[in-house]
């Protein structure tokens, strides 16, 4: 039987299945090629969509936007803090409100709640664009970056997530490496681990696809053989600054660089969700290098540049992995 999403919200990976999620991987694919080819695809003309941002963003915004735009939709973007949403009205009210305007809404926010409420009250499909807990429509475009290097399946891969593994995307990459059925580990120190409610249902869902969720502070036995390399900012949107400094403590034995590369296996790829401070070319890189002398944090600039690194392949797959999500929920 053929899979069908039609209606669904896209909030979190536990919602879906294996194949849901196969689904959409192999969807991402299609309008990639679509695209590549300039073959029109116009599939949801005359439907409207908003974008609520709570944060900022680059990838997952432009995504949204072109996607629409692709097929056929009209779109309205509010950005952080130009809405009446928290403050002046509630996020039940907004939902009602909204689902009347629009066929979609994306929401990317603080706490994972306030997009399940939003979904649960507006009637028609949200989609997640980033909460605090979980980043969703990342995970469809890194699994296809992944599909695309290793075409021979996830099955048996060795996945490790260095560095702040219990983030959003952390979190998120445990729970779809469990249901693809890639080895997942988590490299980092025990304070910065997924929570254990959490790893206990990557867990249980691992050993049905007979692979395995690993948590190591032990970064040679973590990176060792690995097929992929994957890390993410120290401090993400929403945490104090402060946070800097007991992070760079923490973290630094976990960067990525060209030493941790030679010890995966030698057709290993890097990944990143980007932005990433792999130089002191962004205000904050600046201003960390300033007070605290690192001038590269969570990944070298030498691996973040080399062959290896398909964090640019990624990124554009963000785009034909939302289009799919977006196709998929409101056809
Ligand atoms: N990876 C990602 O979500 O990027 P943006 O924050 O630019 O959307
Ligand atoms: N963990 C990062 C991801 C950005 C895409 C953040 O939440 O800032």
């Amino acid at each position: 039987m053929g899979v069908n999403i039609a209606g669904r919200s896209f909030l979190k990976l536990l919602d879906f299945t294996t194949e849901e999620i196969e689904y959409l991987i192999q969807l991402s694919q299609d309008f990639k090629n679509l695209k590549r080819t300039g073959t029109p695809h116009r599939y949801l003309e005359g439907k409207n969509i908003v974008l609520l941002f709570e944060k900022t963003s680059t990838r997952t915004r432009c995504s949204f936007e072109v996607g629409a735009y692709d097929l056929g939709m009209g779109v309205t973007y509010l950005e952080p803090g130009t809405s009446q949403m928290g403050s002046k009205e509630s996020i039940e009210d907004t939902a009602r409100v909204l689902g009347r305007f629009y066929d979609g809404i994306e929401y990317r926010g603080f706490a994972q709640e306030t997009v399940e409420e939003l979904a649960e009250k507006a009637k028609v499909p949200v989609w997640n664009g980033l909460t605090d807990d979980f980043h969703p429509t990342q995970m469809i475009a890194d699994m296809l970056t992944i599909k695309e290097n290793f075409p021979q399946g996830f099955h048996g891969l060795k996945f490790v997530f260095m560095g702040d593994a219990g983030n959003n995307v952390g979190n998120s990459l445990m729970v779809v490496c469990a249901k693809l059925g890639i080895n997942f580990v988590a490299c980092g120190p025990k304070e910065q681990m997924p929570k254990a409610e959490l790893v206990e249902k990557a867990e249980a869902i691992a050993a049905e696809r007979g692979s395995t969720v690993t948590l190591t502070e032990d970064v040679d036995e973590g990176v060792r053989d690995a097929n992929v390399i994957y890390t993410d900012i120290w401090v993400s949107m929403g945490e104090p600054k402060e946070l800097w400094n007991t992070r760079i403590k923490l973290l630094k034995p976990y960067q990525v660089n060209a030493e941790i590369m030679k010890k995966a296996a030698k057709d290993a790829i890097f990944m990143h969700c980007l932005p990433s401070y792999h130089d002191n070319k962004t205000e904050v890189g600046a201003s960390v290098e300033k007070e605290f002398g690192l001038s590269e944090l969570e990944v070298t600039d030498e691996v973040f540049e080399s062959r290896q690194s398909v964090v640019f392949d990624e990124a554009e797959n963000r785009m034909h992995s939302i289009k799919a999500i977006m196709y998929a929920t409101l056809k």
